[in-house]
């Protein structure tokens, strides 16, 4: 401390570099004090010695010190103990190249109360010439309040997060259960149709589960990778046809990036994909016929292109699809309906369908 200690403000103003005409800025000297005095952090200015020639009102309630014990002193009184020294220095650099600026860019700046107890600040520093040489304006302000809010809402994220997971872990765990109850229902029916229809059911409970073991995966509860889904939709289904794996080949194509879709869209899309690629298996290849089931996903657009087809048999004409009792392929509709998508379906060589709907809900909406 190599300054002496002013008592009182009047004595602080008497010492005040503002004594002569305005330097910079601008102000006279008393707008100047009614500036700072009724700044709302705390404001506090030094000399190139780093000794306090002025402070305001707020000071005195942020650090717990009358004006009286502060004026004259060093200002790394007002800094915790262990970091005065590195303070001094940073001090010596800032007079190098006086600039307005932030103090400490990407450290946690802490301020010392008058007993002795810390709390987070940021501090803007701004250089003032005066007629006694450059001095530098500190406004401090506590961000003690701000640090608890983020902290809150952090922690509750993190709670909602954990929440989120656990939700999807249990939906996927009772959907398991519905397809472990619909397995062994199939296992006790004797009449083969029975089995078949149970089965199909248990596929359709499946490609559900699936996006919610997807989303509590990747821990990102909004959306899941198409890509990623229909390729683990795609083997899922395959391994419960393990009788034509052989003879029946698999192809799946999707881009490398990924396609994100959200959740409300990717349960009746892979339910889509479940009904076609179940009954190219069932269908296309009945006897030992073989062949290729491919699944192609791509995006053209805007929209998001799903195609599954085979070199099968082909399928039966429309009008004998009409009057067919079967589910599977009155499910498709309502399914392309829900993805304000279309389908168009091709006999030939086998049978193909393409998917088309619109990669964003939003980009449909304002066509
Ligand atoms: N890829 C395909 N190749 C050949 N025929 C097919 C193909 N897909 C469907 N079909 C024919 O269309 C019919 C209707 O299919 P749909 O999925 O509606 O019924 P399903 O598979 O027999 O029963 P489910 O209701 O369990 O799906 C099938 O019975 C089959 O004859
Ligand atoms: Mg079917």
């Amino acid at each position: 401390m190599n300054e002496p200690s002013v008592e009182s403000p009047t004595a602080a103003k008497a010492s005040c570099p503002f004594a002569g005409p305005p330097v910079a800025p601008p102000l006279g000297e008393d707008s100047f004090r009614r500036v700072v005095e009724w700044a709302p952090s705390a404001m506090v200015l030094i000399d190139r010695r780093g000794v306090m020639v002025l402070v305001n009102a707020q000071t005195e309630r942020m650090f717990g010190y009358a004006r009286s014990a502060l004026i004259g002193q060093p200002v790394e009184m007002l800094v915790p103990q262990p970091v005065r020294a590195q303070h001094r220095a940073y001090r010596a650099d800032f007079l190098g190249d006086p600039q307005p600026r932030p103090m400490g860019a990407g450290r946690d700046l802490f301020g010392c109360r008058a007993d002795g107890s810390e709390f987070p600040v940021e501090i803007g520093l701004n250089p003032i010439d005066t007629e006694d040489g450059v001095m530098v304006l500190a406004s401090v302000v506590d961000i003690t309040e701000r640090r608890r809010s983020q902290q809150r809402l952090e922690d509750a994220l993190r709670e909602k997060t954990v929440l989120l997971n656990e939700v999807h872990h249990r939906v996927k765990n009772n959907l398991q259960v519905i397809t472990s109850l619909l397995n062994l229902q199939a296992d006790h029916a004797s009449d083969p149709r029975l089995r078949a229809i149970l089965a199909e059911s248990c596929g359709r409970v499946k490609a559900m589960a699936l996006t919610h073991q997807l989303l509590y995966e990747r821990k990102d509860f909004s959306r899941i990778d198409l890509g990623d889904y229909l390729q683990r939709l795609v083997q899922s289904i395959r391994a419960s046809y393990r009788a034509g794996s052989q003879r029946i080949g698999l192809r799946l194509a999707a881009p490398e990036g990924g396609i994100p879709l959200d959740l409300e869209r990717a349960i009746p899309c892979g339910l889509l994909l479940n009904e076609l690629v179940t009954n190219a298996f069932k269908h296309a290849f009945p006897g030992e016929r073989s062949g290729e089931i491919a699944v192609e996903l791509e995006t053209a657009g805007g929209d998001i292109v799903l195609a599954v087809a085979d070199d099968g048999v082909g399928l039966p004409p429309a009008s004998e699809l009409a009057g067919s009792p079967s589910l599977g392929l009155q499910l498709v509709p309502l399914f392309v309906e829900q993805l304000h998508g279309a389908l168009q379906i091709e006999r030939g060589d086998g049978a193909r369908f393409t998917l088309r709907f619109p990669a964003r809900i939003a980009d449909k909406e304002t066509t």
